[in-house]
């Protein structure tokens, strides 16, 4: 699969805004470094998960996908092409085949518009699809979530939290994508819907072969859905392997914090429960080298002057100095 061109790649990405506060010409202008450098591949078919603590840069990274901002520096492909070159046709045919689901289900549907006009915008975009096609894919749609096709004539505020996710997928694989961004998709529902969601997303990738880049809060949700995870922090990809692996034997040090906090103790295992302190630095002030040093146990002198690279380390990719030269697990 690897050999493959990726269904969608992102090539040393980066998004920095402007911070705020009046421009004044002798001041050095500041950027908020959202996302800086990031390299991630999915391939057709595939689900990877992208993780780390809030304001690490997912949904900036998940907003350019789709288009709705534009890199600072980078290329994203979507099958070998750059996106932000598209035109006409070219550009019609991958807002189709790139469709996302958001967190909140209230405020991600018009509540003035009928569920089948909802889930029927995007096809009714694509042009040239007659009242009585789009009305059967909409149905279609509908079905493929668990909802009847009769709820076309209805409107938002007559589901729930669940159904509407449900909706807001029916939406998303109305016009046949080939990839759905999902950010945090299931944060926003009741504990007991979350499993019907992540069920049905599931089905749906079997039925369909659709790729998903998801992004979740819960890691053993993300570990359960996806074949690969990317570990974000600080707009930086820090730690990147299968999820068999990551969950395994994760070895940055913050993925190792990240998953000691998410996951029941091993009682083998030393604990670095208690090793990540204070909170995230922000991607206004990043600090210097590893943005990770200052929270960082095996902080060395190198690491608050120089920046690791994502190197190939044992399967998988990770950005830590410990690693560049022994190449091993260090011993907690
Ligand atoms: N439009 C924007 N203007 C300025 N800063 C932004 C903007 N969007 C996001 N940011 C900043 O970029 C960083 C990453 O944000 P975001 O991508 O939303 O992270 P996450 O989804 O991981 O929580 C945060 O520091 C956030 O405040
Ligand atoms: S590069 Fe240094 S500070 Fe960063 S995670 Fe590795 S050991 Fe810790
Ligand atoms: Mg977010």
């Amino acid at each position: 699969m690897s050999g493959a061109t990726p269904l969608l790649e992102l090539r040393d990405v980066k998004k920095y805004f402007p911070a705020g506060g009046a421009r004044m010409p002798w001041v050095a202008p500041r950027w908020v470094k959202a996302v800086d450098g990031v390299n991630l591949s999915i391939h057709a078919g595939e689900t990877v998960g992208l993780v780390g603590e809030s304001g690490c840069g997912k949904t900036t990274t998940t907003r350019l996908i789709l288009r709705l901002e534009r890199p600072t520096q980078g290329q994203v492909l979507f099958e070998g092409r750059d996106v932000f070159a598209l035109k006409g046709r070219d550009l019609q045919r991958y807002r189709q085949s790139v469709q996302a689901v958001f967190q909140d289900p209230y405020s991600s549907l018009n509540p003035r518009m009928r569920i089948g006009d909802i889930i029927g915008e995007p096809l009714e975009a694509q042009g040239g699809l007659s009242r009585q096609t789009i009305k059967a894919k909409v149905g279609d749609a509908l079905s493929l979530v668990g909802l009847r096709p009769a709820n076309a004539t209805r409107f938002p505020h007559e589901f729930s939290g669940g159904q509407r996710q449900r909706i807001a997928i029916a939406r998303a694989i109305a016009t046949s994508a080939r990839l759905i961004v999902l950010d945090e998709p299931v944060s926003a529902l009741d504990v007991s819907i979350r499993a019907q969601i992540m069920t049905l997303l599931e089905d749906l990738q079997r039925q369909l072969g659709v790729s998903f880049l998801f992004i979740g809060h819960d890691l053993a949700t993300v570990i359960h859905i996806s074949q690969r995870i990317a570990v974000m922090y600080l707009g930086n990809i820090v730690e990147e392997a299968s999820a068999d692996v990551l969950s395994a034997t994760p070895m940055h040090p913050y993925t190792r914090a990240l998953f000691a906090a998410a996951l029941p103790p091993d009682p083998f295992e030393a604990p670095i429960t208690a090793m990540v302190e204070g909170g995230v630095p922000t991607a206004l002030a990043p600090p210097s080298g590893c943005h990770f040093h200052p929270r960082c146990p095996y902080a060395m002198a190198r690491c608050s002057t120089e920046a690791p690279e994502l190197l190939p380390v044992d399967g998988r990719a990770i950005a830590c100095h410990l690693y560049s030269e022994c190449r091993s697990v260090p011993s907690s």
